[in-house]
C-alpha cells in the first residue's frame, strides 16, 4: 500500500458544507494556536472564552507540548509504532506522524476527525515517510464501531499488534448524553494487550470561583460555543478505568513528564486540564 491514503467516509459525508458562521472547536482551537484556518464566528467565541479565561492560548500550547511528549514516550520508551488519534484536528506542525516518525520511520498513523474543514488539510495529514503509513478518516468519535469497521483502518494498522490510542483533547466535546465512557470502553477493548491510551481532558478544579462560573455559563447548552463539558479529576478518572497508568499518572497538563521534551513552560491554572498515558492490559 501506498505510505499515505486519504479514505473515504465512515459516515455521513466529508464534503458537505460546513457553516462557517457558527463556532467549531477545531477552527477555534486552531484560532487560539496561532493558526489561519477559522472564521469570524471562531475567533468570537474563542475571544470571549479567552475574556473569561485568559489563558486559554497558554492551555492550548501546552496540550500540544503534551502530546509531543506522550508519543515521544510512547514511541521511544513503549515500542510504539502504531497510532489512532481521534479529534486531531486542523494539522499543526509538528503532527503525530512527524513526531513518531521523526523517531520510528515505520511508524503508522491513522487520523480521525468530525469536522469538514480538517478533511480540506488531509494530504498535510497524509504525507508520511517511505517507510511509515498515514491515512485520514472522516468520522464521528461518537460512532467508534463505525472508525474500528473502517477498511482503511486495518490496512494502516495491524490490530494484532499494540497501538496508541490518542483521544487528546477531544472527550470534552461529548456530553453524558454521547456517553463518552462507552465510547472510551468500546475503543479501548478494541485495542490488543499491551496498548496504551493517552487523554487530556479540560477540567475547572484549579481554577478561581469566579472563573469557573464563567466558564461553565459558556459551555451551558444555547450559550453559543457547541457542546463542552468540564470533568473534574474523578470524573476524568473514570476514562482510565482497568487500565494500567504510566507514571506520574493521572496528572495536571504541566505536570506529566515535565522534565521532558518540549519541557512546560505554564502553571496548573494557567492551563485548567488534566492528562494521563495508561497501558492496556
Ligand atoms: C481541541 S481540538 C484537539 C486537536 C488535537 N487532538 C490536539 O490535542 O491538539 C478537538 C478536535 O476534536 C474534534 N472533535 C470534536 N468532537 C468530535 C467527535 N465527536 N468526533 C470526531 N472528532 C471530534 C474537533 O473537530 C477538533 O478537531
Amino acid at each position: 500500500m501506498s505510505a499515505a491514503k486519504e479514505a473515504r467516509p465512515t459516515s455521513g459525508g466529508p464534503y458537505r458544507a460546513f457553516d462557517a458562521g457558527k463556532t467549531h472547536p477545531s477552527r477555534r482551537y486552531d484560532y487560539w494556536l496561532g493558526g489561519k484556518d477559522n472564521f469570524a464566528a471562531d475567533r468570537a467565541s474563542g475571544d470571549q472564552i479567552a475574556d473569561a479565561f485568559p489563558t486559554v492560548r497558554q492551555a492550548a500550547i501546552e496540550n500540544r507540548r503534551f502530546l509531543q511528549r506522550a508519543v515521544s514516550y510512547l514511541v521511544r520508551d513503549a515500542g510504539i509504532t502504531q497510532f489512532l488519534d481521534l479529534g486531531t484536528g486542523i494539522p499543526t506542525s509538528p503532527n503525530v506522524h512527524e513526531i513518531a516518525q521523526g523517531i520510528a520511520p515505520t511508524a503508522r498513523i491513522v487520523y480521525v476527525d468530525h469536522d469538514p474543514m480538517v478533511v480540506v488539510h488531509g494530504r498535510a495529514l497524509t504525507t508520511s515517510t517511505p517507510e511509515g503509513a498515514t491515512a485520514y478518516l472522516h468520522g464521528d468519535l461518537r460512532e467508534p464501531e463505525t472508525i474500528l469497521d473502517h477498511p482503511v483502518l486495518a490496512e494502516v494498522l495491524d490490530l494484532d499488534r499494540p497501538i496508541g490510542l490518542l483521544l487528546v483533547a477531544v472527550l470534552h466535546f461529548l456530553t453524558d448524553a454521547d456517553a463518552p465512557y462507552d465510547v472510551v470502553d468500546h475503543l479501548v477493548e478494541a485495542l490488543p494487550a499491551g496498548s496504551f491510551l493517552a487523554i487530556s481532558h479540560a477540567t475547572l478544579d484549579p481554577l478561581p470561583a469566579d472563573t469557573a462560573e464563567r466558564l461553565s455559563a459558556l459551555a451551558a447548552p444555547g450559550a453559543g460555543h457547541g457542546a463542552f463539558r468540564f470533568r473534574t479529576r474523578a470524573e476524568v478518572s473514570r476514562f482510565l478505568d482497568g487500565l494500567d497508568l504510566v507514571e506520574p499518572g493521572l496528572t495536571p497538563i504541566v505536570e506529566w513528564c515535565p522534565e521532558a521534551y518540549p519541557r512546560p513552560e505554564a502553571t496548573v491554572a494557567e492551563t485548567a486540564g488534566y492528562v494521563a498515558v495508561a497501558r492496556v492490559p
